[in-house]
């Protein structure tokens, strides 16, 4: 009997502890500025000396412009993230901006280290998310202005303009440095390349 309800403790105790490893996480200092040339790494970057911090290590001018779409692809990321933003550091946090042409595609990718939520600035946005195997489930939708949409944690995805006209969004990730892993193009463009054979047959599946 008492084994039980120390297991019941332990259990309860455990779930307690679980809970708090998935709280949000604290940080233990007002900022932690990047500092690119720095050794000691917090969050693989250094902190820049707190009395040689300025406003500008805060500071992003340019997210009203469109990104230029004029590639094979007929879209355009530009990121808001800690390389651009160097009080980004430590905070998981970043934002992109995302332009597309008519037809425009952000091809399939993943990020590596964020969830996406996806907001409709401007234009008609096909987007879609497929779950891992076995399942390999494709939820899509049609967004239009103002519409937000959320990609989850790591999952495979992509946006299409299906509209008329130019389509843009403004995207937020909960990472300073989300990554960024394009499906075909690891295996197409990997420096240094992958065997023929291999190339060749992934792009044949
Ligand atoms: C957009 O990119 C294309 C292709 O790289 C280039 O030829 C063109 O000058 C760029 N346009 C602007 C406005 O920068
Ligand atoms: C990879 O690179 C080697 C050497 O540069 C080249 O001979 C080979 O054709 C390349 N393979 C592919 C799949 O591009």
């Amino acid at each position: 009997m008492a084994t039980n309800k120390m297991l019941f403790l332990a259990g309860i105790l455990a779930l307690s502890f679980s809970s708090v490893a998935l709280a949000t996480i604290v940080p233990v200092l007002d900022f932690c500025v990047a500092d690119p040339n720095g050794q000691a790494l917090v969050h693989g970057m250094a902190c820049k000396d707190p009395k040689l911090v300025t406003p500008e290590d805060f500071f992003f001018s340019g997210a009203h412009k469109p990104g230029n779409t004029s590639n094979p692809m007929g879209s355009k990321v530009t990121t808001f993230n800690v390389a651009q933003i160097p009080g980004l550091n430590t905070f998981g946090l970043s934002m992109a901006r995302v332009d597309y042409c008519p037809g425009g595609l952000n091809a399939p990718h993943t990020h590596p280290r964020a969830s996406e939520m996806f907001t409709v600035l401007e234009g008609t946005i096909e987007v879609g998310f497929i779950t891992p195997n076995p399942e390999l489930r494709h939820f899509k939708k049609v967004l239009k202005k103002g519409d937000v949409f959320v990609f989850p944690f790591g999952l495979v995805h992509y946006q299409k303009n299906v509209g008329n006209g130019k389509a843009a969004a403004l995207v937020a990730f909960n990472s300073e440095n989300a990554g960024m892993i394009p499906l075909g193009g690891s295996v197409l463009h990997a420096q240094p390349n992958m065997s023929e054979d291999i190339v060749a047959r992934v792009l044949k599946i």
